[in-house]
């Protein structure tokens, strides 16, 4: 059967394959410790919960407007007031099934054949292969450990085009847990106000996980005269922990907003209609169930920052400040082997773990960088313990 290019482009998700090897061998029996979750590991709170049911019983299953129902869209704006000091309508808002929803929907709306979408690497491995879904060009940047996982004004600059449709920014970042500042972020806005061409996409799904001293600082609120040309992507995934409910919007200019609209009224339409009120729900609630969240989420930072700085051949550095993985730089080990298979890489180092070591991990080839790999902490302290503890038994025998 003949496969359409723009569908043959796209790479398998390595993360979910090696997910998948990561349950297939627990399945067996095997103790696998895993770092490989893009999850938190609590449980949704009850009290959004509470209103879901509610809803399902009250009949609320039917279609919602494409775009979300009304009380969604007012309780977007007004966190977004509250969170950011910006004021949208809510023309300028749309309701999707996740914030990866949001961002292709997003692609599909602004990337035409051949159009330049920059992308800072480490990237989230979506990033560009929605881009070349939509015909696009992914133009990677590379920002590595030594300059803190971030982009440089001059980086920016010059990777700009009369092409560049759009500039991707995501802080807390995935896989890094690198957090721009606003001093950061100011410098960038100095570019990117020369270049009126170029959207800013903010993705900031992390934007509540954050440790101090860090603090979030998003590009439009530092730079206010870039808000008319960003798009800020967030969601309830990962603050709420409701990853399967696959909430998630976008708030930017309305012309483009109506345009993605249209797309989701002739794709997948509205958003699940019996999660939109309690959506809403959590968006007015004070939050409290975040703070023992970000305590432990802290503990766990620490307790996986300082565990793996203590490992021969892995350096983790910069430490992360926000979203819950840590991306340390495992190439020392490359060139060595274990029980007489070679480590050449992240994805061999990845997989020789998990096979070996029973710890699984996912390889920094999946986000760009092939030097590091990822491990989530969004898993116990026990979790972090030994697994920290296994791999320190891997790295021994490696010759
Ligand atoms: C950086 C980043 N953006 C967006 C998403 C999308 O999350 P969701 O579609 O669950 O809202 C994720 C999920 O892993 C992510 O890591």
């Amino acid at each position: 059967m003949r496969i359409a290019k723009r569908a043959a482009v796209l790479s398998p998700s390595l993360t979910l394959a090696l997910t998948a090897k990561a349950k297939a061998m627990k399945a067996d029996g095997k103790d696998v410790l895993s770092f490989g979750a893009g999850e938190p590991d609590f449980d949704t709170p009850d009290f959004i919960k509470e209103v879901a049911i509610e809803d399902i019983r009250k009949g609320v299953t039917k279609y919602t407007p494409v775009r979300g129902t009304p009380d969604l869209l007012k309780a977007i704006v007004e966190i977004l007031a509250k969170d950011y000091g910006l004021v949208y309508t809510p023309q300028e808002i749309i309701v999707s099934l996740g914030g990866k929803h949001s961002l292709f929907n997003l692609m599909y709306a602004i990337v035409d054949d051949g159009d330049e979408v920059i992308i800072p690497s480490p990237y989230w491995l979506t990033y560009p292969e929605q881009v070349k879904a939509c015909g696009g060009k992914p133009v990677v940047v590379d920002c590595p450990p030594e300059a803190g996982f971030k982009i440089t004004p001059e980086q920016l600059r010059s990777a700009i085009t009369d092409r560049t449709v759009a500039f991707v920014l995501n802080s807390p970042g995935n896989p890094t847990g690198a957090v721009y500042t606003a001093e950061e972020l100011d410098a960038l806005g100095a570019v990117l106000e020369k270049y009126p061409h170029v959207a800013i996409i903010s993705d900031d799904l992390y934007q509540k996980l954050v440790y101090p001293p860090a603090t979030f600082a998003s590009l439009p609120v530092v730079v206010p005269s870039l808000k008319a040309r960003t798009f800020v992507v967030n969601g309830l995934s990962k603050a709420y922990s409701m990853t399967g409910w696959r909430l998630g919007w976008m708030a930017g200019p309305k012309e483009v907003i109506s345009v993605v609209n249209n797309l989701q009224g002739q794709s997948t339409s509205n958003p699940v209609s019996f999660t939109q009120r309690a959506a809403a729900t959590a968006l007015r609630s004070d939050h409290a169930f975040l703070d023992p969240w970000l305590e432990q989420f802290a503990k766990r930072r620490q307790l996986i920052v300082e565990g793996l700085n203590a490992l021969p051949g892995v350096k983790l550095d910069p430490a992360p400040e926000g979203a819950f993985y840590a991306f340390p730089d495992v190439s020392a080990t490359y060139g060595k082997s274990y029980n007489g298979r070679k480590i050449e890489g992240s994805m061999s180092f990845a997989e020789v773990l998990l096979e070996e070591g029973n710890v699984s991990v996912v390889p920094g080839i999946a986000f760009g960088e092939d030097r590091c790999v990822r491990l989530s902490y969004a898993t116990s302290e026990d979790v972090i313990t030994n697994g920290l503890k296994r791999i320190a038994d891997f790295l021994a025998k490696l010759g």
